[in-house]
């Protein structure tokens, strides 16, 4: 018999705990656009999302984003194949666009420690863009340690590890479709 993956283990064994349904992430996102709508109006923002979690969320969400904008990806890497941050930064691809004097939303699947997007701000603020905004899908704020304002935040979690929707546990489960806590 050959052993189940690890995505039957969550979708079919019900081994993991879903955390947020397709339906709560989907209702989310579409108020989020709408505010990011509001908000950006008469300007043409550039979404750099951070790769590799954020390219799911960063693909519903500009759908729901009604206004010019361009996109644009960064890959950093702060994990390694670990289920704690290990507070170290490597950027292993940058983003292509001339970003100076332009509005930058920076779009990330998680909030953990915060030692990433303190790396992130600290690279595009030397780029002297007109702003700089930080977008979240989910936010564990009794890690964070960092008080770099995160301006749009999906949802506020607890100190879990979580799966799914774009987030790895070894580089894999980033492809079920709701967010699952992993015991
Ligand atoms: P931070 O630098 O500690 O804030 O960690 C941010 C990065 O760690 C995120 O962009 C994720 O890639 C990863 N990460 C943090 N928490 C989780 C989790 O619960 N599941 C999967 N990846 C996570
Ligand atoms: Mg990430």
């Amino acid at each position: 018999m050959t052993q189940r993956s690890e995505f039957e283990k969550v979708v079919y064994d019900g081994g993991f705990r879903t955390l947020l349904t397709q339906e709560a992430i989907k209702d989310r996102i579409r108020e989020m656009g709408r505010q990011i709508t509001e908000d950006y109006r008469g300007r043409q923002p550039i979404m750099i999302g951070v790769l590799n979690g954020a390219f799911l969320f960063m693909a519903d969400l500009i759908r729901h984003v009604e206004i010019d904008l361009e996109v644009d990806f960064i890959k950093i890497s702060s994990y390694g194949n670990a289920k704690v941050s290990s507070g170290i930064v490597r950027m292993l691809k940058d983003i292509n666009a001339d970003v100076k004097g332009r509005h930058i939303l920076l779009v990330e699947d998680i909030v953990d420690t915060g030692g990433s997007i303190k790396f992130l701000h600290e690279k595009f603020m030397a780029l002297e863009p007109a702003s700089l905004r930080f977008v979240t899908l989910l936010i564990k704020p009794a890690n964070v340690e960092t008080d770099i304002p995160i301006d749009y935040v999906g949802f506020s979690i607890a100190n879990e590890f979580v799966v799914g929707y774009g987030l790895d546990y070894k580089q894999i489960l980033r492809n079920l479709p709701a967010v699952y806590v992993m015991d």
